[in-house]
């Protein structure tokens, strides 16, 4: 496993992460299947685990706790997220900081989750989404220098709305973000523009989540595909995105080197790129933890790859499926 630099935090973190939405939240989740998983990510050198309080109201979190416990000898580095208090997602303009992250909420949060994940001091706290509107806001400054001064987090960042890649730029700017994490995968390239650069200026590290796009960069949708009532993922992939993703997925399927899956395609296209710190592929099984660890240690895309790649951007605007 190879380790890169998290910005200014200064923790030599796993290029490749465990993302731990699916196994909080998504139908078909089974904890002892979970844990297995997140204990081969241990033994294979993962040490970057991405949660949020929200992912099943603790569920995940209190996952991540019980691996913690078993591994307590060994620094793994945590990331977790404090959800809006109006619990909205996306976050809008129009919204008041006030009523999403008021100090006390910010607080609270972090109580809980350090609660669910049974620590003292939190490695990493993110906004479950924010608005740039309220960048030069002094509140949030201050509940996070707060949160630092009491020992509760060590690093604080931003997890940025799904494609507004460019909606925590000022915030990035005012140096109180430690950390971002951002969308970014063969179709959601649009961080390279501006959200990158900057990132690169203030020594901010970058997590590159939804390696996948939620699935459709495995190479497993079909146009049949369907999830139980309640499965989020049914919103998403809406009979027009399906289309739209199968379509795409098969004409990716065309520019696969013999030798290489899609799934292997999709994170080393990402981790061709410096500017990532690490990529948080949502992984509940044991054989997908061991397929990604070894699809990353190949290394680098071709450049000739990579150019073909860029053909394939998707730009995409935020709407009520994709939340
Ligand atoms: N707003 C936010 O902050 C936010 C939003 C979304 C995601 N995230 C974070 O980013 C992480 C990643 O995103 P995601 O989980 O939503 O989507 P994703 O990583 O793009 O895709 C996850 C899907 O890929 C499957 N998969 C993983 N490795 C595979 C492989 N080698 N072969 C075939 N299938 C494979 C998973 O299978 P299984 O179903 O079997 O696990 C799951 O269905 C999340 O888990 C979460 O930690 C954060």
């Amino acid at each position: 496993m190879n380790y890169r630099m998290l910005g200014k935090t200064g923790w030599k973190v796993s290029e490749l992460g465990h993302g731990m939405w699916g196994m909080g939240s998504w139908t078909g989740s089974d904890d002892k299947e979970s844990l297995n998983a997140l204990h081969r990510s241990v033994e294979l050198g993962v040490n970057f685990f991405d949660t949020a309080w929200v992912y099943g109201n603790g569920r995940s979190e209190k996952l991540l706790g019980s691996l913690l416990k078993a591994y307590h000898n060994k620094r793994l580095y945590i990331a977790t997220k404090i959800p809006p208090k109006s619990f909205r997602y996306p976050m809008k303009p129009e919204y008041k900081l006030n009523d999403e992250y008021p100090s006390d909420h910010l607080v609270e949060y972090v109580q809980r989750s350090l609660s669910n994940l049974g620590l003292e001091k939190l490695d990493l706290v993110l906004l479950h989404g924010w608005d740039d509107v309220w960048a030069d806001d002094e509140s949030w400054q201050k509940a996070v220098m707060d949160l630092k001064r009491k020992g509760l987090i060590q690093a604080f960042g931003i997890s940025i709305d799904r494609w507004e890649p460019e909606n925590a730029i000022k915030a990035i700017q005012t140096g109180f973000i430690d950390v971002v994490e951002v969308i970014y995968n063969i179709f959601d390239q649009a961080p390279e523009d501006k959200l990158f650069p900057i990132c690169k200026e203030f020594n901010v590290g970058v997590i590159a989540r939804v390696p996948f796009d939620e699935g459709t960069l495995t190479g497993s949708l079909t146009l049949n595909s369907h999830w139980p009532v309640g499965d989020w993922r049914n919103k998403y992939f809406n009979p027009e995105n399906l289309l739209e993703s199968v379509k795409r997925a098969k004409e990716l399927e065309k520019k696969m080197p013999p030798d290489m899956s899609l799934p292997e395609m999709a994170l080393r296209f990402i981790l061709s790129n410096t500017d990532v710190s690490t990529t948080i592929p949502g992984m509940r099984k044991v054989k997908n933890v061991d397929g990604n660890v070894k699809a990353v240690k190949n290394g680098s895309l071709k450049k000739e790859l990579i150019s073909e790649l860029r053909n394939h951007r998707w730009d995409r605007k935020p709407n009520p499926s994709s939340g």
